[in-house]
């Protein structure tokens, strides 16, 4: 069964679709936001390999014109050098206003192709298809496009909205343990931070989620995208409630930054790590019962994600000065005040603004970070 999601974002409002079987049948839902039958698929050496195949025929089967255009896999790619390079070859192909942009990978794919699409010949039409649990129920939803600089990752980038998202389950069953686990942190997160019976869901269906049963995914799936549309639908340009979405990003950012930005530590463990430090410091500053904290903590942990800094790599070394540094050139920082999405309850986040430093370091130690 296909569930259709609607994005409500008036002239620029497209559907999410999600359920097994999209990539096959691309075309049919393609074809009708074509001006001209062109598409240009980029993809990463990864996906690009296994699947690409695939979906060029799918799209040449409903008589689209397909060129594609791969990437090398990681996050790499997501910069100036990767986006001229992405550039100049959707110039060399002349594609033009009329053709289509089709993001087919992950995360990295999709925020380095969609920038693309927004600054190429001042700005052209793009879909997502993305291929990871992270990507399906984040990042290719809401139109943030971005990439990295050496001062920072996604510092560069545009609001871009894609004109159409097919989130195809099938391609999740070859993602490895540890993506799903990764993904999942996000998915999690929804239920933290609006749904609390979507937490006590995967408190109870959790496992099956990252088995990959089929009947789980798709609701897991589908109830992230529909909490993500709705909060994008009522702050595209992150004013007010899209904050919210940075759960346990503030502490997470931190971390991955001590760690490297790399396989050490990737982005869903360091979101997981963060929602269990945002609610134990929620709790800490008496804003949130402890027993919402410890759940919180089970829940990631029943899923194989870290939420204690002696779980992760250089458990020993993280100092807590370190890591306050980091949360102040984190780009949700303004003023050089520290903001943080913290929590009431779970299923009730909130922006706390102006975070002083102090009780902050406290807690750090009290953590297990150096002081
Ligand atoms: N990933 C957070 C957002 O899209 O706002």
């Amino acid at each position: 069964m296909i569930r259709t999601i609607p994005v409500g974002l008036g002239d620029r409002a497209y559907d999410v679709l999600v359920g097994p079987g999209l990539i096959d049948r691309a075309g049919e839902h393609i074809v009708p936001l074509l001006k001209n039958r062109r598409t240009v698929i980029v993809t990463d050496s990864n996906v690009g390999e296994h699947h690409g195949e695939r979906l060029a025929a799918a799209l040449e089967r409903a008589g689209v014109a397909v060129d594609v255009i791969t990437v090398p896999a990681g996050e790499a790619s997501k910069s100036f050098e990767g986006l001229a390079d992405l550039s100049d070859r959707l110039l060399a192909l002349e594609l033009d206003r009329g053709d289509l942009i089709v993001a087919f990978g992950g995360g990295v794919v999709g925020d380095l192709a969609g920038f693309a699409a927004a600054i190429y010949k001042r700005g052209i039409d793009f879909i997502q298809i993305p291929t990871s649990l992270l990507a399906q129920v984040d990042s290719s939803v809401g139109g943030k496009t971005a990439i990295d600089t050496p001062r920072g990752k996604n510092l560069i980038g545009a609001f871009h909205q894609p004109r159409l998202v097919l989130a195809d389950l099938d391609i999740l069953a070859t993602l490895p343990a540890r993506e799903m686990a990764c993904g999942y942190a996000e998915v999690i997160k929804y239920g933290m931070l609006g749904d609390p019976a979507f937490f006590a869901w995967l408190e109870g269906n959790g496992e099956a989620v990252l088995a990959g049963d089929v009947e789980a995914l798709a609701h897991a799936v589908a109830r992230s995208v529909e909490m993500k549309a709705e909060i994008v639908t009522e702050d595209e340009r992150e004013q007010g409630r899209r904050a919210l979405l940075n759960l346990g990003h503030t502490f997470g950012h931190a971390l991955e930054a001590e760690t490297g930005f790399g396989e050490a530590l990737k982005h869903g463990e360091a979101v997981g790590a963060g929602c269990a430090m945002a609610f134990r410091f929620s709790a800490r500053l008496g804003l949130c019962p402890d027993i919402d904290a410890a759940r919180v903590e089970g829940a990631l942990k029943a899923a194989g994600l870290p939420t204690r800094l002696d779980a992760l790599p250089q458990g020993a070394s993280f100092h807590a000065d370190r890591l306050i540094a980091h949360m102040g050139q984190d780009k949700k920082a303004e003023g050089g005040k520290l903001t943080f999405v913290l929590a009431r309850r779970i299923g009730e986040a909130l922006t706390a603004k102006g975070v002083d430093p102090a009780p902050l370091r406290d807690f750090l130690i009290s953590e297990g970070a150096l002081s």
